[in-house]
């Protein structure tokens, strides 16, 4: 088999979170007198962190935020968010993702998350995959966010293999320029798959079990 393990970003690849993210932040956005806040702004939102996020809404004001402020901003937007989180149950775990899941499972590959969101073991326990993956990346314990590798690293560090044995899967361009970068296969959902340097495009999430030879 090509790979050992499949290391896979959660927002918009493991559950639809993406669009809670999108809602929380033009929520704070409409909170802040900025109306032009887009989807197309929301695309620089993707994979980056909590932070960096903030950052993409107050580019769009000439109001000079203090550190301070911003930090409570962030917050103020985590809190609409969880908001969101606290409705989602196992039935927003996908019938395509748990099959899939199941099917690399089974022919013995490791799987393992690695993510910018502090949210995610929040959102792992909602969708009913507490204990499910061999390793938890996240945004608690990497200092760098993507498209830095660290988040990637960390995650095949703690399957105990190299970046040349796991596959990546992410839907975000800063997500594939992070696994790339890190020395991993790429396999790019919507606009990951249009970064160049991706080595699989996928149509569905489902493709991975081809790509894995679980299929
Ligand atoms: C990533 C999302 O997964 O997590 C980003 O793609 C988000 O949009 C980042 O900013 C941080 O998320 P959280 O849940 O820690 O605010
Ligand atoms: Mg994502």
């Amino acid at each position: 088999m090509k790979y050992k393990a499949v290391i896979f970003d959660l927002d918009g690849v493991i559950c639809s979170t993406d669009e809670y993210h999108y809602l929380a932040w033009k929520a704070l956005a409409e909170m802040l007198g900025i109306d032009g806040f887009t989807r197309e702004d929301n695309k620089l939102q993707r994979g980056v962190s909590r932070m960096e996020s903030l950052e993409v809404v107050l580019r769009k004001t000439r109001t000079v935020y203090t550190e301070e402020q911003k930090t409570a901003l962030a917050e103020t937007k985590n809190e609409i968010y969880k908001n969101m989180l606290s409705g989602m149950s196992e039935k927003d775990l996908s019938e395509e993702v748990s099959t899939t899941l199941y099917k690399l499972r089974e022919k013995g590959l490791k799987l393992a998350i690695g993510s910018s969101s502090k949210n995610t073991p929040f959102i792992l326990e909602r969708l009913g995959l507490g204990a499910y993956f061999d390793a938890v990346a996240d945004g608690n314990c990497v200092t760098r966010s993507k498209p830095d590798p660290e988040v990637f690293l960390k995650a095949a560090e703690m399957l105990g293999f190299k970046p040349s044995e796991c596959l990546v899967v992410e839907d975000a361009a800063a997500g594939a320029k992070a696994g790339v970068d890190g020395g991993f296969d790429v396999a790019g959902l919507g606009e990951a798959g249009d970064y160049g340097k991706t080595a699989y495009r996928l149509k569905a999430f489902s493709d991975i079990a081809k790509i894995c030879e679980c299929d």
